[in-house]
């Protein structure tokens, strides 16, 4: 079935009290609405169109970031729901499928939901999200007549009766995509918030004799953000529910509250994750891995087998091969580390390829950034990087070659070469002796004199 989503997007968020758009403040290491985008995006939609108002710029960025062929619409003036909705009509000129529409503050729906309300779909013209209420507070409310939704009021004008309802509106609505603008075309703002209501469609569309239905889910699902301690709050579920996952998919977590997972984590079987660790957006990480103490985790891939930290830092492009080392204190970025090889100690690898079975010694950098421009580091395979090694890149180092300890790189090494680029050792026998006897009789002079 043909499907697009249509996210809003463009409220400002108030009672957030921050210069901060409410759906760009991060939940998981992504901006809110991007929860949304993620969970409609396992329909496979043929069209993502976010509505944007608020920060509308900020918007299309982190968008065009996690979709690149989503289509960001804005809103200029935030007249009601429907009116939003009505902004994406353009984008989806032509399309015959079904629309989903939801709400970028809400990020808990689960994709089973969605799944529900596009078979519900199938056989009425209007499908509604809904819950049953523990606290039905200001949410809108669901008016039943059997299994008919006959119209949803909103909190501020309902009536006592109304407002006893415990069925309320998500705020997600499935319909096909002609009718929802027609539906749009026929709302108003004759309402206690002079609002253009999308909620409103219900009762017209059951007005044209056209059906309407809810598929409810948990009340967790429909988790809308609206302050800072909701965010807060919203983290805390959403990070319960990453270990959770986490366990069932065979990952051991020794302390699991204070590990942090981001909204794409994947962590394969048997991978040991130790206290303390923090995942990034972008992390995946193969079966049989161990992630130490005290890592921080983004935009890497870790292969099977390779053991990182405690106190390693990842950053994105860094990739890690089979049974690679990468031990306490050492920074990671865009670069390969290849099969087997090692750099276990106090090190800055960025901007470079190290090939299999190669060990860089302790407190070894890559020199990979002039001051204006980024070069890259070249590292063949059974390489000995001595310790304190500077690389000066651009700078290729060959298959099975050596540098000596304190060495700074500036030319390519040829393979089986050994690189020594220091000042050259002078002795001076007996020198240590007499300089200890002068400084001593130094010392003894001046506190006398003292
Ligand atoms: C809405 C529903 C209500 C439901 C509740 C669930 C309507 C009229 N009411 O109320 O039935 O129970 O959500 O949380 O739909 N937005 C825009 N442009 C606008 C107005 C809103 O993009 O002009 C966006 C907001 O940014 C937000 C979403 O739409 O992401 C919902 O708007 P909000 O004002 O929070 O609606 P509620 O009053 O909560
Ligand atoms: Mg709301």
């Amino acid at each position: 079935m043909k499907t697009a989503l249509v996210i809003l997007a463009a409220g400002k968020g108030t009672r957030m009290n921050s210069d901060l758009p409410k759906v760009l403040h991060q939940l998981a290491g992504a901006p809110l609405f991007v929860h949304a985008m993620q969970a409609g995006a396992s329909l496979a939609p043929e069209h993502t169109v976010v509505v944007a108002g608020h920060g509308a710029d900020m918007v299309r960025k982190a968008a065009l970031a996690y979709d690149e062929t989503a289509q960001v619409v804005a809103q200029t003036e935030q007249l009601g729901t429907a009116h939003a909705a009505a902004q994406a009509r353009d984008a989806l000129a032509g399309f015959e499928g079904t629309a989903i529409v939801l709400f970028g503050d809400t990020p808990f729906v689960r994709h089973e939901t969605l799944d529900a309300m596009m078979e519900a779909q199938a056989s009425h013209d209007v499908v509604i999200l809904g819950f049953e209420a523990a606290d039905p507070g200001r949410y809108g409310r669901l008016v039943m007549a059997g299994d008919t939704l006959e119209r949803i009021v909103e909190f501020k004008d309902a009536d006592a009766a109304e407002r006893a309802i415990t069925l309320c509106n998500s705020g997600v609505v499935a319909c096909k995509a002609p009718l929802l603008f027609d539906l749009i075309d026929a709302v108003d703002n004759n309402n206690a918030s002079e609002e253009y209501y999308l909620t409103d469609i219900v009762g017209l569309a059951r007005a044209r004799g056209l059906s309407a239905t809810v598929v409810t889910c948990d009340e967790a699902e429909t988790l809308g953000i609206n302050t800072r301690a909701e965010l807060a709050g919203a983290e805390a579920a959403f990070q319960a529910r990453a270990r959770a996952d986490a366990f069932e998919n065979g990952v051991t977590l020794p302390a699991p509250e204070t590990v942090h997972f981001a909204f794409d984590t994947v962590i394969g079987r048997d991978t040991l994750v130790e206290p303390n660790v923090v995942f990034g957006p972008g992390v995946t990480v193969e079966s049989g891995v161990t992630v130490r103490a005290f890592s921080h985790l983004e935009g890497c891939h870790i292969a099977r087998g390779a053991i990182v930290g405690p106190y390693a830092r990842l950053r994105p492009g860094a990739e890690l091969s089979e049974d690679a080392r990468v031990g306490n204190f050492v920074e990671i970025k865009n670069a390969r580390i290849g099969t087997g090889t090692k750099v276990n100690h106090l090190s800055y690898i960025g901007d470079a390829t190290l090939g299999r079975g190669t060990n860089i010694g302790a407190g070894t950098i890559t020199c990979n950034y002039d001051g204006v421009m980024k070069h890259h580091t070249d590292i063949g395979e059974n390489v000995f990087i001595g310790s304190n090694t500077m690389l000066v890149a651009p700078v290729h180092v060959g298959d099975g070659a050596m540098t000596g300890s304190g060495s700074v790189i500036t030319s390519d090494v040829d393979a089986d070469a050994l690189a020594i680029a220091r000042a050259p050792q002078v002795e001076k026998p007996g020198m240590a002796a007499k300089l200890f006897q002068i400084l001593k009789a130094k010392k003894a002079k001046l506190q006398r004199g003292s």
